[in-house]
């Protein structure tokens, strides 16, 4: 059998509709070191933009500018994981009679086909055994599936910056392997919230649980849209620093004049509502409510008072994930550990 080159140095790359985020870490015996990383905004500052026009051509020359600038020649990075998300990707736990290796494969296709909904021709499937149970001998497996196109249109980013396509993890996996690789859990259940500009991963994941990820539809751009709503003449650059530096905390003497208030909720009571409807599809489901804590993580868990609203309403201890815990930090990146990063450390995280 070949022996496998040890990895020495992983680079994690997390391509989102607002910024990417890179990190480089160097693999210790125990751990890793952060060697450098770079949060990069795609759109120019102030620009309001739509999903509809985030081509993703424009994100290629933005990588470029970060590699070179963290002095990383793309074409020598031996180990690379980025991730994928959004709507073309599906992810379910399924539990089926043992399978032996030869058969896993085939068979599993045949079940996503049923439990995912993307078109069987278009899809490309990737699974975990996560048990094998002792007294039934089930198995329980994690299906993550993706589609052909949305696959290119990643590969196509990587590749015109002259970086070879390494793992790609779909985002809810990187998600919880952050939480893994830098928490020690043993029981309970978790539930962590990537709290981007378009959308917020959840997942709910517990050692002994079952896993669940969903996308909520809220994130920083809807935050920065409320603001617009309560402050009329700001503009989106003005709104979006007005949310940088007050959160959550509007005036309270305008808000009562504006009528939009009382018909549209909002983004924090959207998405509040969202993680409790979950939450409660989750114990119907699962049979499992022994909730022990949200840890929130991405750019916009950093939005003030987000933590204190979310454990409020939903009654869960709710604090921001520090994602660099199993990490030696050089000194002049102590004073920074930024929860922005946490899915670009869970992807450089996994090295096999
Ligand atoms: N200090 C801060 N306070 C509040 N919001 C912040 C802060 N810093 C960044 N944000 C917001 O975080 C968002 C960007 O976060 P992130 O990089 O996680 O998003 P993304 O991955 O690009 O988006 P998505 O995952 O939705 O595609 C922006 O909406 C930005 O306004
Ligand atoms: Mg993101």
């Amino acid at each position: 059998m070949a022996k496998k080159a040890k990895i020495k140095e992983t680079v994690g790359i997390d391509i989102g509709t607002h910024s990417i985020k890179l990190v480089h870490l160097k693999v210790l015996h125990d751990g890793f070191k952060l060697l450098d990383y770079e949060v990069r905004s795609t759109i120019p500052a102030g620009m309001e933009y739509a999903t509809s026009n985030l081509r993703p051509e424009r994100f290629a020359p933005v990588l470029s500018g970060m590699l070179s600038s963290l002095k990383i020649n793309p074409k020598k990075i031996k180990h690379l994981v980025s991730s994928i998300g959004g709507d073309d990707i599906s992810i379910k736990q399924i539990k089926t009679i043992f399978l032996p290796d030869e058969e896993l494969e085939s068979a599993l296709f045949f079940e996503a086909k049923k439990h995912l909904p993307i078109n069987g021709s278009d899809m490309i499937l990737d699974y975990q055994v996560l048990s094998i149970e002792e007294k039934t001998n089930n198995m329980n497996i994690l299906l993550a599936a993706s589609t052909k196109q949305k696959m290119r249109e990643h590969s196509d980013i990587l590749m015109s910056t002259g970086c070879v396509p390494g793992i790609v993890d779909v985002e809810p996996l990187g998600v919880a392997n952050s939480f893994i690789f830098n928490t020690f859990v043993e029981e309970g259940v978790y539930i962590l919230l990537n709290i981007g500009a378009q959308r917020t991963n959840m997942v709910i994941y517990g050692p002994n649980a079952k896993f669940f990820s969903r996308d909520v539809p809220w994130g920083g751009y809807h935050f920065t849209k409320d603001v617009m709503t309560h402050y009329e003449d700001f503009t989106f650059e003005k709104a979006e620093e007005y949310k940088l530096e007050h959160g959550l905390k509007k005036d309270s003497k305008e808000k009562e004049i504006s009528l939009l208030d009382i018909t549209e909720k909002k983004t924090e009571e959207e998405l509040a509502l969202e993680i409790r409807r979950s939450l409660r599809f989750y114990v119907k489901e699962a049979g499992n409510s022994d909730f022990r804590k949200i840890y929130i993580m991405g750019g916009s868990a950093k939005l003030k008072g987000l933590p204190e609203y979310l454990e409020a309403q939903l009654k869960i201890p709710t604090e921001i994930f520090n994602p660099f815990t199993n990490l030696e930090m050089p000194e002049k990146f102590r004073d920074k550990q930024d929860p922005q990063l946490a899915l670009a450390l869970g992807l450089a995280m996994r090295l096999g």
